[in-house]
């Protein structure tokens, strides 16, 4: 399987930050033997930056509605993600679940969308500190994956990405150890649910990968890639970070 690098810019990407996404496209270019690369600029910036990527890398959302089109004021549909040069989107992520009152069932509703659409859907999970604390971080994978993964998917154009809310912007990550036991928690859950097609579902770690962590995040097993928001911005971090990753089996 190879590996996807995904960054996330978040509500950062003005014209002055074209050369960052060139950049970003160069480094992508070098890498395309061994790894897939994504950036998932605003809406606003996403035509520019597929233009500049000119098929490089790939361009997606952060975001989409689950309709698929009509009075739904300042919400984005999966056609005007396509016809604007994205080809993946992000769902569910944590600061729309949190900021948004996205519920597991909204972000099933999109997930759905995005993967009819045919978008390579990326869907987040993640447990807050307290649950981690608690003990809960499986129950909670598992109710998450249960609730915001439809059924019906592309399985092999959907990633899982698990992003710890501790650890999001926060400069912490977890150990290797619990990087790997919660990989793994996902992929048996994906394999009970949907067989071997379960196997095929990318399983991402999300949450403060940085260029002098990633080589170690990436190499630990079921760790199919990263979504990385902050050292996303800049295409000398996202080159260190792209070059870290590597084939597997
Ligand atoms: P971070 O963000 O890399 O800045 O921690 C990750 C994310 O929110 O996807």
């Amino acid at each position: 399987m190879r590996q996807l690098i995904a960054g996330n810019w978040k509500m950062h990407g003005l014209a002055g930050q074209l050369p960052e996404v060139l950049g970003i496209a160069t480094s992508a270019e070098a890498a395309s033997s061994y790894a897939d690369i994504l950036i998932c600029p605003p809406a606003t910036f996403i035509a520019r930056a597929a233009v500049a990527a000119a098929g490089r890398m790939a361009i997606g959302g952060q975001d989409c509605s689950a309709e698929a089109q009509g009075a739904f004021t300042g919400d984005i549909s999966t056609a005007m993600l396509l016809d604007a040069g994205a080809s993946a989107v992000i769902v569910g992520h944590s600061e729309r679940r949190h900021y948004h009152g996205e519920t597991n069932e909204i972000v099933s509703a999109k997930a759905a969308t995005a993967s009819h659409a045919g978008l390579l859907t990326i869907i987040c999970i993640g447990e807050t500190q307290a649950q981690r604390k608690a003990g809960e971080t499986f129950s909670v994978c598992d109710d998450q994956i249960a609730q915001s993964l439809p059924d019906g998917m592309n399985l092999a154009a959907t990633a899982i990405a698990h992003e710890p809310l501790w650890a999001i912007g926060s400069g912490r990550v977890p150990s290797s150890q619990e990087i790997v036991d919660v990989h793994e928690h996902i992929r048996k859950c994906l394999v009970a649910r949907f067989g071997a097609d379960g196997k095929s579902v990318r399983i991402l770690y999300g949450g403060s990968v940085k260029p002098d962590n990633a080589r170690e995040i990436l190499a630990l097993p079921e760790v199919d890639g990263a979504l990385i928001g902050g050292a996303s911005l800049k295409a000398a971090d996202f080159d260190a970070i792209v070059r870290s990753a590597g084939p597997r089996a």
